[in-house]
Order: structure tokens, then C-alpha cells, then sequence
């Protein structure tokens, strides 16, 4: 099925490769049709992963696409038009035109179906896919969880990690510095089987009360990443990078070295975000570096997404 794919944020590279991740992770074919922010389309074999997808705001069916409004003739009982615009198109044209074709009742409290409409380079038409993965990542922002630190990651960031990883749902995941629980939050949400450490007793308490919060578990050790022992299908994990983040006065890069190293003893996919080019040097001595997606936080830090994977 061809489908239309909204975009978070403007985070483009990643976006793509977290759905190849979760595709490839859930061994469903698929192949990318084209780019025209603030949506991708694709074929693939099912929408339905994708509705996990952390960097996605929605997926659509896709109906038409080309240069012009379409005057479609669709049935859709219950439903509503939303337009999102990225250019210089007439929103009350767009609607006037599709309303014409599409027979059934307008209700734009509480629509059956939405017909999402992208105006871009071209114009886009779809039907959204409800079923599935709750998005409302808002609810799991670090303001609203009952304990947050600085340190704590954006909730998006962290499922994209999971994704990136092509891990299939129920997969086994550690990650070794677990801090607040974000990672360990997302990827239970999603039916991962998830496990956490943390050498602060205070982290792994914050995270315990968080992910109940939420209705869900996860394994929890208190103890230094040189510690970690048994069999993970991968390895997704924020470790310290400096500022608040702290390594306990050991010097990074000495960590990360430490740390890369018993990685490679438990799984054999990483997907880790590392503050410089000098830390994913070293992750490289372990694992081949697969995908990297450098996200510009501000001025003087940017923070760099990876997936590490050995053949
Ligand atoms: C960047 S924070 C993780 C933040 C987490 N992703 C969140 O959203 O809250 C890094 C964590 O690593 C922990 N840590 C530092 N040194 C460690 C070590 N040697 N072994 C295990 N955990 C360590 C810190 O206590 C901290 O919780």
C-alpha cells in the first residue's frame, strides 16, 4: 500500500531512517517514493509499524497525489478535511473542491474519518490510520512525569532510538544507563521487553515511579555498566555526555571506551547517542558504525545519533 507519513519536527534523516528501522526491524518490504516536507511517501507492505514511529506525527492511506486538487468521488459516511499547508495554495479552494467529491456527512467535532491533505511541491490526499500505537507523546513530556532531572530525554527521541535498532516487537532491550527511564518507557509502550540499569540508586527510583505511572515495567539493576552480563536482542542508551550529565568523575571518553567494550560481550546492536565525533571513534573499534544522525541542540551542542550493528 502507498502510504503518506507526516513528519515531527524537521528532523528529516532521521525520520527516514527510523522507518527503515522499523520496516527492516519488523521484516516487512517496503520502498521510499519521495520526500516534499513535512511528509514522505512510501510503499510498504503495512502502515500499521509505522504508527510506532517516535519522529511521525500521523499515517495516511494515500488516494491521490499530483499537481492539482483532485475531485475524488469517495464514501466515507462520518468525516472531516484537514489541510496542511506548505506553500502558496488556497486551504478554502482545497476544501471546497475535495468536499464536492467525497460523499457522506461533514463532522469536524468528532469525524469517523479524516482526509488529510498536504499542500506542498505537489498536493497529497489520504485517508488517516487511527488503529494502533497510541501517539500522544505529549502525556510523557519530562514536565508532566512525576520525576524529571535535566538529563531526561524527549520522549520522541527516545522511541526513535528503539526504532533505529531494528528490533521486532517483544524484542529484549537493555539499556545500561537508564537515568529517569525514558528509553525504558517508550520501548515498553511498544511491547519491548525492556531492561534498565543505573549506577544512582536515585535514578532507578525515578525510573521505577515513572513507568508506573504508565502502567508498564521493566527490569531494573542498580549497578556500573562494566557489570552488565546475559543476552540482548540490542543495546539503546543516553549514556553521560558532560554538563548535567554525570559520569561519576570518570573521564568520558574512558567510559564510553569501558562501556563499548562490554556492549560488544551482550548484543550486537547499539544505537547510543554520543555527544562528539571522538566518541563514535570509538564505538567503531567495536561495532560498524550503520546509520548516524547528528541533531543540532543549540550552538555549541550537537548530539549524535547512531546505530551500531556487527555482521
Ligand atoms: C544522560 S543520563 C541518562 C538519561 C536518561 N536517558 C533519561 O531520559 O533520564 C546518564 C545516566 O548514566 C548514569 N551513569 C553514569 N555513570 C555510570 C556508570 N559508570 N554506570 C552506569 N550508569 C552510569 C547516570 O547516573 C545517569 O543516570
Amino acid at each position: 500500500m502507498e502510504i503518506i507519513a507526516e513528519m515531527w519536527g524537521n528532523l528529516t534523516e532521521f525520520l527516514l531512517g527510523e522507518v527503515r528501522g522499523i520496516l527492516e526491524g519488523e521484516k516487512k518490504a517496503y520502498k521510499f517514493i519521495m520526500v516534499d516536507e513535512p511528509i514522505i511517501v512510501l510503499n510498504a507492505e503495512s502502515a500499521y509499524p509505522l504508527r510506532r514511529a517516535g519522529l511521525l506525527r500521523r499515517v495516511s492511506s494515500l488516494l491521490y497525489w499530483g499537481k492539482e486538487v483532485p475531485s475524488l468521488n469517495i464514501n466515507l459516511n462520518d468525516y472531516a478535511i484537514r489541510v496542511r499547508k506548505n506553500g502558496n495554495w488556497s486551504e478554502r479552494e482545497i476544501i471546497r473542491k475535495l468536499g464536492k467529491g467525497i460523499k457522506g456527512k461533514a463532522n469536524l467535532e468528532n469525524p469517523e474519518n479524516i482526509v488529510r491533505v498536504y499542500a506542498c511541491k505537489n498536493i497529497y490526499v489520504g485517508i488517516e490510520i487511527r488503529e494502533g500505537v497510541e501517539q500522544d507523546f505529549e502525556v510523557r513530556r519530562s514536565k508532566n512525569l512525576p520525576i524529571s532531572y535535566p538529563i531526561t530525554m524527549h520522549p520522541r527521541l527516545a522511541r526513535a532510538m528503539i526504532n533505529i535498532a531494528r528490533v521486532k516487537r517483544g524484542a529484549k532491550i537493555l539499556d545500561p544507563f537508564c537515568g529517569t527511564g525514558t528509553i525504558l518507557l517508550e520501548g515498553s509502550l511498544i511491547g519491548m521487553e525492556m531492561h534498565g540499569s543505573d549506577l544512582d540508586e536515585r535514578m532507578l527510583r525515578a525510573s521505577e515511579i515513572n513507568l508506573k505511572k504508565f502502567g508498564v515495567k521493566a527490569n531494573l539493576t542498580r549497578r556500573d555498566v562494566g557489570e552488565i552480563e546475559g543476552n540482548y536482542d540490542a543495546i539503546v542508551t543516553d549514556p553521560p555526555y558532560g554538563r548535567s550529565s554525570s559520569s561519576m568523575g570518570e573521564k568520558l571518553n574512558e567510559l564510553y571506551e569501558r562501556a563499548f567494550k562490554r556492549f560488544s560481550d551482550v548484543t550486537d546492536k547499539v544505537s547510543i547517542v554520543l555527544p562528539e565525533r571522538s566518541a563514535v571513534e570509538i564505538g567503531k573499534k567495536y561495532f560498524n558504525l550503520r546509520e548516524i544522525f547528528p541533531v543540532r541542540v543549540h550552538k555549541s551542542l550537537t548530539r549524535y545519533y547512531c546505530f551500531f550493528e556487527r555482521e
